[in-house]
């Protein structure tokens, strides 16, 4: 029969591209090497835009007063809430940030990754499909010139203006994603709450990395315990939420278990106390919830409609399925008496009466006044119909948790206190994954620094030029530092640096601050001589210059790490130029915030063979590896022309010799990659463990070597094999070195915002 010869009917002959089961099905313990290749310019039909420049040419005021008419502009398909949309934008922009956690960086609002799997179809961001579908005016007539991450930012503050609250500021500059992130860890649970791979938690303790299982439980302990750990790095309490379930955890409906939830939650995305209050008691000023219809009757998620639904989801088949009929999160009502003005009613309120708990009308746990005198708030469709209050299990927690609690008296008595702190906590929330200032555009930036940003001073001085630069690395290079420690100086200031939240790197020198000159994977004392040499060279340049001209300290440690490789690569008889470009300058320690930095410091760190050799994470240290690759932006061959490169240099950050496959050590050769694929060796587990080996001459047995598994992978993983054969071949060697030189300068120049072209 004709039919069934169609490659595509998926009767006889199979699927189309991409049906399941795939590699991924069939091996889940394969490293995912792809994952450095996401979001390619190849699935971005603007990735010719400059974006900086287009932005720039926006008439920025117009741009705002076309998004403030259009919140109040109400249309048919989706009314507005008291003919305002702007609580719900609020929520969506406050959604499309608060996805951000400090310990990767990953999340956040930069990439406007809302639109895309699995954020779109996670239920607690119902209806802010409606929200950016409501936009696409505003984004149609700006076009490639407003990125929706922008928009969805500005048109949050936008709404916040219309109602009365003054905003801190606003920075442009964010690129849109163009794919749904594959990558990110947010959970180890299903949107049920049962856990992935139940049967298997647990199995790496007993001792087989291959068998790891990488899924754990988000939390450990009961919800009233006060140790009660969330896993790393997770900043929400639940899978599919934005940070903690309004009815408390697991819907206990417990206040108090509610603000050690929210404590936990907010902290993790680099929120204190103060700035945790401002943030919810200042949104829920806005806007109310929605709950007037039973989730078992609310259409598939985005993700999953039908077809026709043409990207919406959540169809709700009640009455109009709008406006009164509106059904979200299931908790119904409003917080505030005038919910689309900003005032102080939410704490008022909230402190001047008694809350009960009692059921919405689909069942969900919320509060209401015990006192009937309470005032009312008018019905967001129907006129002349007033409703109680409502609060949240999570809003009465903030009157019950006794710091909460001091820090809403404090804003009840003081208004213009807790404006402002509203005003710089959506600030930071919103702006919190942008990184150095350098990427901030348009008329609204503040002039201000905050430490939250890392500030580096502007650089105001004269640039070193390319005699100089050949004279300090000819000081440099003479003093008695070794090629190691002026590569690990470098390495370890500009490899800090994280592409999630754009933090980090070497401008700033702050390798010379605390925390970060103290971490150990940095070989600390090494360092300090390291520094302390570098000190003498700049204090003598600088001194000695009659004009303006300077070179700071982060550019010679950079600057050092360029003559260090240059000699390495001379000595293994190749000649290369690294590049430099001059122009960091050095930040202060009262400019850096430790506890903030202390995040950026890796668990595990591949490069530097840290901690490699250790049993206690619940995921192998190669994926631990390849998740730093990623932060870091790195390709899969310049991941492992870097690795290659930094072993045969003696990075290891304790001076053991894993990895080190060479007899020169020092010398940059492709000795790494030569041991790497050569069939002269056997590879043998040191114990049960399997993450140290031994690397010996399969004719006399001998042990010639050591490795990790993260030096392993290179020559397990197909795809990384392949990439090290290229750099072991015998006419390997120059592609290696320039290569190797190339990726480096890429890592020394992650974070130059201020020369980079985005
Ligand atoms: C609405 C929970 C923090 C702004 C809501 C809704 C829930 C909720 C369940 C109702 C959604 C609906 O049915 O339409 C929470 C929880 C929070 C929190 C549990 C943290 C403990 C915040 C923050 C902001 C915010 C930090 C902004 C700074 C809003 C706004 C609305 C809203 C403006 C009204 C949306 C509308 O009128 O359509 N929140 N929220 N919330 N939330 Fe929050």
């Amino acid at each position: 029969e004709d039919s069934g010869k169609c490659p595509f009917r998926g009767t006889r002959v199979g699927g189309a591209a991409g049906t399941h089961p795939q590699v991924d099905d069939w091996w889940p313990n394969r490293l995912q090497v792809e994952l450095l290749h996401q979001d390619q310019p190849a699935a971005n039909p603007i990735s010719d835009e400059n974006y900086s420049e287009a932005f720039n040419q926006i008439d920025f005021q117009q741009l705002k007063e076309d998004i403030k008419a259009l919140l109040v502009d109400s249309k048919e398909w989706w009314p507005a809430d008291y003919n305002n949309y702007g609580p719900q934008m609020v929520r969506m922009a406050w959604h499309a940030a608060g996805t951000y956690r400090i310990a990767d960086g990953r999340g956040g609002a930069g990439q406007a990754l809302q639109r895309f799997a699995p954020i779109n179809s996670w239920w607690d961001n119902g209806n802010t499909d409606k929200s950016r579908r409501l936009l696409w005016p505003i984004k149609k007539k700006y076009g490639a010139a407003l990125s929706w991450a922008d928009l969805m930012v500005l048109t949050g503050n936008c709404s916040l203006e219309i109602m009365g609250f003054p905003t801190y500021g606003f920075g442009g500059g964010r690129r849109d994603a163009w794919e749904p992130d594959r990558s990110t860890y947010w959970g180890p649970e299903f949107w049920d709450g049962k856990p992935f791979e139940e049967s298997k938690v647990g199995e790496y303790k007993d001792g087989h990395p291959d068998k790891m299982v990488t899924q754990t439980l988000r939390w450990e302990g009961e919800p009233s315990d006060e140790n009660r750990d969330l896993e790393n790095p997770l900043g929400a309490t639940h899978q599919a939420l934005i940070y903690v379930n309004p009815e408390g955890p697991g819907g206990n409906g417990e206040p108090m278990d509610s603000a050690r939830a929210i404590r936990e939650s907010f902290k993790r995305m680099a929120m204190d106390d103060e700035e945790t209050v401002a943030l919810i008691a200042g949104g829920h000023a806005f806007g109310k919830s929605h709950g007037k219809v039973t989730a078992d009757k609310i259409g598939p998620a985005p993700e999953a409609a039908p077809i026709q639904a043409m990207g919406m989801g959540w169809q709700n088949p009640e009455g109009t399925g709008f406006a009164q009929y509106t059904m979200t999160n299931g908790i119904e009502g409003a917080w505030t008496p005038d919910p689309t003005k900003w005032d102080n009613n939410y704490l008022i309120n909230l402190f001047k009466f008694e809350w009960k708990k009692i059921e919405s009308p689909v069942g969900a746990i919320q509060w209401t006044p015990v006192d009937l005198s309470a005032p009312k708030t008018p019905d967001a469709h129907l006129n002349g119909t007033m409703n109680d209050l409502m609060m949240m299990t999570s809003d009465i927690a903030l009157k019950v948790d006794p710091a909460y609690n001091k820090i809403c008296e404090k804003f009840l008595n003081d208004f213009d206190y807790f404006t402002e702190a509203f005003s710089k906590a959506w600030y930071k929330l919103t702006h919190r994954d942008m990184g150095p200032r350098d990427r901030y555009l348009g008329p609204e930036v503040p002039k201000e620094d905050l430490l939250w940003q890392d500030p580096v001073p502007v650089c105001k001085h004269e640039l070193v030029n390319d005699n100089d630069i050949v004279d300090l690395k000819k000081q440099i290079l003479s003093s008695d530092l070794s090629v190691s420690a002026l590569v690990s100086a470098a390495w370890s200031s500009a490899a800090v640096y994280r592409h999630s939240d754009k933090r980090g790197g070497a401008n700033g020198a702050r390798i010379a601050l605390d925390p970060q000159k103290n971490w150990v994977m940095n070989r600390p004392s090494e360092l300090k001589s390291v520094l302390k040499m570098l000190k003498t060279i700049q204090s003598d340049f600088n001194a000695n210059q009659s004009g303006d001209k300077e070179v700071s300290l982060a550019d010679l440690v950079v600057l050092g790490g360029c003559a260090a490789i240059e000699k390495a690569a001379k000595d293994a008889g190749t000649d290369i130029q690294v590049p430099f470009t001059p122009g960091r300058t050095d930040a202060t320690q009262e400019l850096t915030d430790i506890e903030s930095f202390n995040y950026l410091k890796p668990v595990s760190d591949g490069f530097k063979n840290y901690h490699n050799d250790k049993v206690d994470f619940r995921v192998p240290s190669e994926r631990i590896f390849l998740d730093r690759a990623q932060l870091l932006s790195l390709n899969a061959p310049e991941w492992t022309v870097l690795v290659g490169g930094l072993r045969v240099l003696e990075q290891n950050y304790d001076y053991s010799k894993h990895g080190v496959f060479t007899d020169r050590p020092g010398q940059l050769s492709n000795d790494f990659f030569q041991v790497l694929t050569s069939m002269d060796f056997e590879w043998v587990p040191q114990n049960e463990n399997e993450m140290l080996f031994n690397i010996n001459d399969r004719k006399s047995g001998a042990t010639k070597y050591t490795a990790t598994r993260c030096d392993l992978i290179f020559g397990s993983n197909a795809q990384l094999r392949n990439i090290a054969e290229v750099y072991g071949a015998n006419d390997g060697q120059e592609r290696f070195v320039k290569d190797f030189v190339a990726a480096w300068n890429k890592v020394m120049m992650l974070d130059r915002y201020d020369v980079k072209k985005e």
